[in-house]
């Protein structure tokens, strides 16, 4: 399903956040556990090290300190936020942790709620957020993607454990009347038929209940990952809705300062950009610190780029997201800065 809109009132982007947990694990400490080499994940993935959650490194506790970044670099009174959305597969609570994070930051007034698409689920719940604010119902929002995979990886299985890591990145976004800063347009697609690809699914064991009644036992296996599938989905779909994003909203890719897309795979971030006839040098990269860390990777190299000043107020951004589901989007906007 295609699904794509023109923006109501204006809605900016003016502050950003990240959290990571302190443990690092480089490739050679993995190779101390799998049969790999830092030599393989490298020159196959770009990745070089990645952080693994330790004790009180919960996935709401990195989210709060992510979300209290964003806030201060936006300048926010927490009472002032109206929405709080988590984007997350691997929550704390099946019931949701976005409120568990409502409560840690103080964002009192503020509704709040998880949204699940795995790698896509930061720039879902960015459109998503910018909904409830485009339409003038609310005026504040907090997006955040944060993941903690490490707790679902089989850690024997070296095609996929050498891959993902933890973080959490955030975002605050603002209904403007501003007319330059503007999240300009988005495009996001799901095919649930090719969803084995990827997948994190629910152990399938039942118990005898009462009589020759039986009951399903909740619990979830490791992640399920064929590699080269997913590869081949990404570098073929994310080109295509980028362009095609490009062209519903006539922007030229010349226009785009820096690609912004899901920290998977640097043969993959390489390849799009080729593919968009892009100098690589407008794509951002932090996956050799952190390798993939799902619904976190998008803001959490965004945070970083504009903490270090390569990202500036106005500079257009194309981003991408993309990953189980399957489940991919794309889109387009302009970073205001703090207001
Ligand atoms: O958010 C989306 C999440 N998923 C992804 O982004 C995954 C996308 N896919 C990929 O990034 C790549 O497919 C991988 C990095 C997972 C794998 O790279 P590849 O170039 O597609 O390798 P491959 O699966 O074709 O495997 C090549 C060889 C195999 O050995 P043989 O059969 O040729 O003898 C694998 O067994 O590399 C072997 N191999 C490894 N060797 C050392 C696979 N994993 C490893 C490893 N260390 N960690």
């Amino acid at each position: 399903m295609t699904f794509s809109s023109t923006i109501g009132h204006s809605v900016a982007l003016v502050g950003s956040g990240s959290a990571t947990p302190r443990q690092v694990v480089t490739n050679d400490q993995l190779a101390q556990r799998v049969e790999t080499t830092d030599e393989w994940i490298s020159t196959r993935t770009g990745i070089k090290e990645r952080r693994v959650s330790a004790v009180g490194e919960s996935v709401s506790a990195l989210s709060a300190t992510a979300a209290n970044a964003a806030l201060q670099m936006a300048g926010w009174d927490p009472d002032s936020v109206d929405l709080i959305v988590l984007a997350t597969s691997t929550p704390d609570d099946l019931f949701g942790s976005a409120p568990k994070v409502q409560s840690i930051i103080g964002a009192k007034n503020a509704f709040a709620f998880d949204l699940t698409a795995a790698c896509s689920g930061f720039l879902f719940g960015l459109v998503t957020a910018s909904q409830y604010l485009s339409t003038g119902s609310m005026r504040r929002a907090l997006v955040i993607g944060s993941d903690q995979l490490t707790s679902w990886m089989d850690w024997d299985d070296r095609r996929s454990c050498v891959l993902f890591g933890d973080g959490a990145g955030a975002i605050a976004l603002e209904r403007t009347t501003r007319k330059d800063n503007v999240l300009i347009g988005f495009q996001l697609k799901s095919d649930g038929s090719r969803g084995q690809c990827l997948n994190l699914p629910q152990k399938n064991q039942y118990k005898e209940l009462v009589g020759n009644i039986s009951h399903h036992c909740g619990g979830f296996s490791n992640i399920q990952m064929n590699g080269q599938e997913v590869y081949k989905f990404a570098v073929r779909e994310v080109p295509n809705i980028l362009k095609e994003t490009l062209k519903t909203y006539q922007v030229d890719s010349k226009e785009i300062d820096w690609l912004l897309l899901h920290q998977a795979n640097q043969r993959i971030l390489d390849a799009v950009a080729d593919r968009l006839k892009l100098s690589q040098s407008k794509v951002l990269s932090n996956l050799s610190k952190y390798g993939n860390t799902s619904a976190a990777t998008i803001p959490l190299v965004f945070d970083e780029s504009i903490r270090s000043g390569k990202v500036k107020p106005g500079d257009l951004i194309a981003t991408s997201g993309f990953g189980a589901g399957l489940s991919w989007g794309a889109a387009l906007f302009r970073w205001a800065g703090p207001t």
